[in-house]
């Protein structure tokens, strides 16, 4: 009883206040961040394709890269040798982690911030000409298709890169488990959705070409276990 007591207001609050629901997730970032160390072995090997992409490129050309959903900055480490960065994201909430990515990895040069819904649809593209990214980032927006359809609008002859948690399949109990988590997950997890299944939109999503591997982290959490990543070529 004095568990539903403590939680129903923290749930309403999460559910009417955006500010706070902000808040709440640097909270979360700061207790679970060890989750987001979990998937470096994933980042890294998301960012090994990339590169197996580019076997011609010249190193004194920067990298465009565009990140959709940048967050913290967690990927800057992995970005290939003079890279430049333009990051979007709806907020800033994870303004703090970002600046410290910045200053750490000096491989990148910084561009721009584009604080925008990564959903508008041809209103992205003035703002870049090169390769789009995300990771981690479709569980948590508002139209999975019209995410892809803008990365693939940012993407001109070139390549999305992309790095997902997804729902397992539907036979698995894990399935099962996802779905009954779900609402809370994302109520409590800033509007992630553990039991999406992106890898279809992206599949379906009118890229040329769509290299995939389905990863499973054992040391990751059970809701985040299965992974889904690869690079979609335009
Ligand atoms: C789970 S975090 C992932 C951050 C980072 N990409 C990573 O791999 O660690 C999801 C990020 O996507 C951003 N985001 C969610 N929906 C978005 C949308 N519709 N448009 C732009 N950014 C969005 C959130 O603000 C958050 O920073």
């Amino acid at each position: 009883m004095s568990a539903v007591s403590c939680l129903l207001p923290l749930v309403v609050l999460l559910k009417v206040n955006k500010t706070f629901r902000n808040k709440f997730s640097v909270l979360y970032m700061e207790l679970f961040g060890f989750v987001v160390r979990q998937m470096e072995p994933i980042r890294k090997r998301a960012f090994e394709i990339l590169q197996e992409h580019l076997p011609n490129r010249k190193l004194s050309t920067p990298l465009e890269i565009l990140e959709i959903g940048v967050g913290g900055g967690a990927n800057l480490e992995y970005y290939p040798e003079n890279s430049n960065l333009t990051a979007l994201d709806k907020n800033d909430t994870f303004s703090n982690y970002f600046n410290d990515h910045k200053k750490k990895f000096s491989h990148v040069t910084y561009k721009k911030m584009v604080s925008s819904m990564a959903e508008k649809h041809g209103r992205n593209r003035r703002f870049f000409d090169g390769r789009g990214r995300g990771t981690y980032v479709l569980c948590s927006v508002q139209d999975v298709k019209a995410v892809i359809k803008e990365s693939e609008a940012c993407t001109e002859a070139s390549k999305f890169l992309f790095v997902e948690h997804v729902a397992f399949p539907d036979s698995h109990l894990g399935s099962k488990v996802q779905n009954f988590a779900a609402p809370l997950w994302r109520l409590f997890c800033d509007g992630c959705n553990i039991n999406r299944k992106p890898s279809e939109e992206i599949r379906k999503g009118g890229f040329s070409n769509v290299e995939c591997e389905n990863q499973f982290p054992s040391n990751a959490w059970l809701f985040l276990r299965p992974q889904f990543i690869g690079i979609a070529t335009k």
